[in-house]
């Protein structure tokens, strides 16, 4: 037996991430869970929804460029922070060491395990909020969560986003191979 509980679209854990702009030449994060990967393949491309009040789409609106930082659990209290006060009136430029990559107005933070520097190609107007999408320029690794060349999670150890109990998740086992676990099930 299911309840019924209307339209309701934030269900499922999510990756945070921290997104990364130049506002007012002062760099400028704010956490960002509902990022979206489209087009896999070349070019590759990130999708993410910015309520239009935040301080942040302005800067990715000015130059087109910005970053997508992947924080591990020993960032959680200052992803949550620069999730909790606005550019706007507090100046968050000072709250991660940064790097930069090929693209100057897209600063990247050297506490993320991984980071993304992108190249603005689209906004979608919805109602509340604006959806970005970026193509991505370049992927950033530390090499201590590279396993073979390839990112392995378990090192990275990212925070999942939970909009129905509002807290951060850590990861949980891993469960079987995917494109794999399922063949058994395959007839013909
Ligand atoms: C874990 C977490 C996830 C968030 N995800 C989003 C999101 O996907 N989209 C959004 O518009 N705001 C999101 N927010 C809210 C913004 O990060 C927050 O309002 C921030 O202070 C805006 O900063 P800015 O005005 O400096 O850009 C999230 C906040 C937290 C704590």
């Amino acid at each position: 037996m299911k309840a019924k509980l209307g339209p309701a679209n934030a269900l499922y854990p999510s990756l945070t991430t921290i997104v990364g702009s130049v506002v007012d030449g002062r760099p400028n994060f704010l956490a960002v869970a509902h990022v979206g990967i489209m087009n896999h393949g070349q070019p590759q491309y990130l999708s993410f929804g910015l309520n239009k009040r935040h301080w942040t789409p302005r800067g990715i609106r000015e130059h087109r460029q910005f970053s997508v930082n992947i924080p591990s659990q020993d960032l959680v209290e200052q992803t949550d922070y620069v999730g909790l006060v606005s550019g706007r009136n507090t100046d968050k430029s000072e709250v991660f060491e940064l790097f930069r990559g090929e693209l100057e107005h897209a600063p990247m933070i050297a506490g993320c395990p991984v980071c993304m520097e992108l190249r603005l190609d689209r906004v979608l107007d919805f109602a509340t909020h604006e959806v970005f999408v970026g193509e991505v320029v370049n992927t950033w690794a530390e090499e201590s969560v590279l396993d073979s060349g390839k990112i392995d999670l378990a090192r990275v150890r990212p925070l999942l986003f939970d909009f129905s109990s509002v807290h951060y998740w850590g990861l949980g086992e891993k469960l079987a191979p995917c494109w794999s676990v399922g063949k058994g099930l395959k007839r013909g």
